[in-house]
């Protein structure tokens, strides 16, 4: 197989980081949030805790395995491996699907850390303070109804991604990262206690850990009842998101991963992390959203409007509030230059671009499809713009998130446990316990899992 001229993390430690740092961000404590509050609570959150267990692992470790034992961008690792493991070399549809689930993300992704980094100069100059229910809102409008302020922090944003990425990944980031981490989780840690003293905690808690299916599955008219998979496929699809599977993200991260790392504890420590910065986020948000007579449902602005009222009101909320989105916009920043790395990597290996260039090329391209997510909240808010329901903003997310990302998975996991042989994963994970449980799930249940939700959302089961 050929070799890399990519870089390698410099310690297992170092890919954990990485990892960890691309899974967590906007996902976690903005889109988790408002997704669950659209979809209706606890039974949610139960399917999507259940997606991360049974179907994200599994196939995170599939999609590292790979990258590993590719060593190469994802478009070349998927050809690689094929040709290794005597498969078509379709199987590079894997690598090509990622990297334009890649510009989509980013191009909506990099407007909505473009609201906390606008978030961060409010906080600092006070302008939170004594904000309630409807100056919250009203600041989020003012936002968001301006074009060229949110143009603005798009572009910074997206330069800032560039940035790193033409640099190359490891020195800034590693380090960035490490601080990062132990500090967002104090910070939530903080919130949600400020939260338990909203007076709504545990209706907060009873929101999120309730499980009612029928209030999330099924929509009645009158007494007639009927099942809707689309929560369901939702959950699955913002697994998928919130892990960063299914893109290639994770496969590149995985091919600059050190021989010798173990492949399933640090995908069970990333896991991990990130699913408990998602349920702090969501403790820390639900109370407030009871106690300020908010909706649940607010859409993506949720977070928005909610947590600057926290900060608002909280001693020191000035200070908090500031080193909040300052976080924010760096667990996002580090998460989407995983998003620019696939297509990046192959520009350098195919067309033999330097990484500037490279980087130039793929986040300009996803700063001018950007400018579509920014016009949906204002210019382009009205239903003429509008295809099944949706703004070019949510259309983008739908499709990326719900459906090139959960095929992604789908096809690695038929890939890994179909197409290539047992040993190739056997000798790759070199599981002392474990592997056969592995094997049943990436086998049978991931991809049979994704296949039923993928029919029933589409009315076919
Ligand atoms: N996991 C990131 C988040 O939760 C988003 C992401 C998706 C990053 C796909 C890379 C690839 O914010």
């Amino acid at each position: 197989m050929s070799t890399t001229t990519h870089p390698q993390w410099t310690t297992r430690f170092a890919f954990i980081l990485a990892a960890a740092g691309s899974a967590v961000g906007l996902g976690n404590i903005w889109k988790f949030p408002y997704i669950t509050g659209e979809y209706g609570g606890g039974a949610f959150v139960l399917v999507y805790l259940a997606c991360i267990a049974l179907i994200g692992v599994p196939v995170m470790m599939a999609e590292i395995l790979l990258g590993r034992q590719g060593r190469q961008s994802p478009i070349h690792t998927m050809r690689n491996l094929a040709q290794a493991q005597h498969a078509s070399s379709g199987w590079q549809i894997i690598g090509w699907m990622g990297v334009v689930a890649g510009f989509l993300i980013l191009s909506f992704y990099s407007v909505v850390a473009g609201w906390a980094f606008a978030y961060i100069p409010e906080a600092i100059s006070g302008n939170l303070n004594g904000l309630d229910k409807t100056t919250s809102g009203a600041l989020f409008g003012e936002l968001t109804g301006s074009p060229t302020t949110l143009l603005f922090w798009h572009t910074l944003f997206m330069l800032l991604t560039a940035l790193v990425v033409s640099l190359g990944v490891q020195n800034g980031l590693e380090r960035l990262v490490k601080i990062l981490m132990p500090a967002l989780v104090g910070l939530l840690i903080l919130l949600v206690g400020y939260a338990m003293a909203s007076g709504k905690f545990l209706q907060g808690l009873d929101y999120l850990f309730n499980v009612n299916f029928s209030a999330v599955f099924y929509t009645c008219q009158g007494a007639s009842c009927t099942f809707t998979a689309e929560p369901l496929l939702v959950a699955l699809g913002h697994a998928f998101f919130t892990l960063s599977l299914g893109m290639g993200a994770i496969m590149v991260y995985g091919s600059y991963m050190p021989g010798k790392a173990f492949i399933a504890s640090s995908t069970l420590m990333v896991a991990i992390a990130d699913t408990v910065i998602a349920l702090l986020a969501g403790m820390a948000i639900f109370p407030l959203v009871f106690a300020n007579d908010l909706t649940p449902g607010a859409g993506p602005g949720l977070v928005f409007v909610t947590l600057p009222i926290a900060f608002g009101s909280m001693p020191a909320g000035q200070f908090f509030g500031s080193l909040f989105f300052v976080l924010l916009l760096i667990a996002a920043w580090s998460s989407a230059i995983s998003l620019v790395e696939p297509a990046v990597a192959w520009l350098t290996e195919r067309w033999q671009w330097c990484r500037v260039r490279a980087t130039l090329a793929v986040t300009g391209l996803a700063w001018i499809l950007g400018i579509g997510s920014v016009l949906s909240f204002n210019y382009w808010s009205g239903p003429e713009y509008q295809w099944f329901g949706k703004t070019f903003f949510d259309l983008k997310d739908y499709l990326a998130s719900n459906i090139l990302l959960p095929l992604g998975g789908l096809l690695i996991a038929l890939f890994t446990a179909w197409a290539a042989q047992r040993r190739f994963s056997e000798q790759g994970l070199a599981l002392s316990r474990g592997f056969a449980l592995w094997w049943w799930l990436i086998r049978y249940l991931a991809p049979l899992g994704i296949a039923l939700i993928f029919l029933h959302a589409i009315g076919l089961v």
